[in-house]
């Protein structure tokens, strides 16, 4: 069943568990993360980049995800990943989002929360809940990272937004890590206690699986996974004989590859079973 984000993370804060929430590209990703998700009886949250959305694939993908979701027994939500602007996060709720991050992070404190909650004001005026970032959460080329996120803005930017969610810096970032990440599990808690919201881990490809269930421990309620969910899929292609010509019949391995990742992060998070 299609959900919104708010009553996805409701129910991960109700388990005490994090949502897994993964990055789909085309429709076998959509296709092995559902399928993970039905047989782990999980709540999922499938995502785009907002680039799939201003670039035209959403045109195509975002029935497909919306289909999959009405048709699931789980509770998903989908959501875009990483709006720059509020025509983004219109466009994507137009195109049927049912949660959108607005990541204006790079700005300073005032102008990320003046930007923040002009689109939480939009969205949740027609029932749509809104992630936010404090804390630029950069790529693992990034020569130097912001600082990390501060627990007592983070409670004045919750207060002052209203956000649903709220992204952190405190540790990760996007893509392959060249050595593991080290996450300041400490801070984590501090944040959660102070702004009292569901806390987001970006960049969750390639975070130790300690690490990951530490950070749920403090208060994470929401992963994101985009990296290894492109490995896992591409893993797939080629591991294909080329002999295997009919598309469909190619991207069973795939899908299947997908899918085997998902149900391990399901589990990491301890989402397997929590599907209300
Ligand atoms: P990874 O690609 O590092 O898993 O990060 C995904 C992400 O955080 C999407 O916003």
């Amino acid at each position: 069943m299609l959900v919104t984000l708010k009553e996805i993370l409701a129910i991960a804060e109700e388990g005490k568990f994090a949502v897994p929430a993964f990055n789909v590209y085309n429709m076998e990703t959509v296709m092995g993360c559902i399928e993970a998700a039905e047989e782990a009886k999980a709540p999922v949250i499938l995502q785009s980049y907002s680039r799939l959305f201003t670039q035209g694939s959403a045109y195509y993908l975002a029935p497909i995800v919306l289909a999959a979701a009405e048709k699931a027994s789980v509770p998903v939500c989908f959501h875009l990943d990483h709006g720059a602007s509020e025509q983004e996060t219109t466009r994507a709720i137009r195109y049927g989002a049912t949660g959108v991050m607005i990541d204006a992070s790079a700005f300073d404190f005032d102008k990320n929360v003046e930007i923040t909650k002009r689109v939480v004001d939009t969205a949740n005026y027609i029932g749509i809940d809104v992630e936010g970032e404090l804390g630029h959460v950069g790529t693992v080329n990034d020569e130097s990272m912001d600082e990390f996120t501060n627990p007592d803005e983070a409670k004045e930017f919750v207060e002052k937004t209203g956000v649903a969610a709220l992204a952190v810096l405190v540790g990760t970032a996007h893509g392959r890590y060249k050595k593991p990440p080290k996450l300041d599990i400490e801070r984590i808690a501090v944040i959660k206690e102070k702004a009292n919201v569901p806390l987001v881990l970006h960049g969750g490809s390639g975070i130790p699986d300690d690490q990951i269930i530490a950070s749920i421990k403090a208060g994470i309620r929401k992963i994101n996974f985009g990296t290894d969910i492109c490995y896992s899929f591409l893993d797939g292609v080629f591991a294909v004989d080329r002999s295997t010509v009919a598309v469909d019949l190619f991207m069973k391995e795939p899908i299947n590859c997908v899918k085997q990742f998902a149900l391990s992060k399901i589990k990491l998070l301890g989402a397997e079973g929590m599907a209300k």
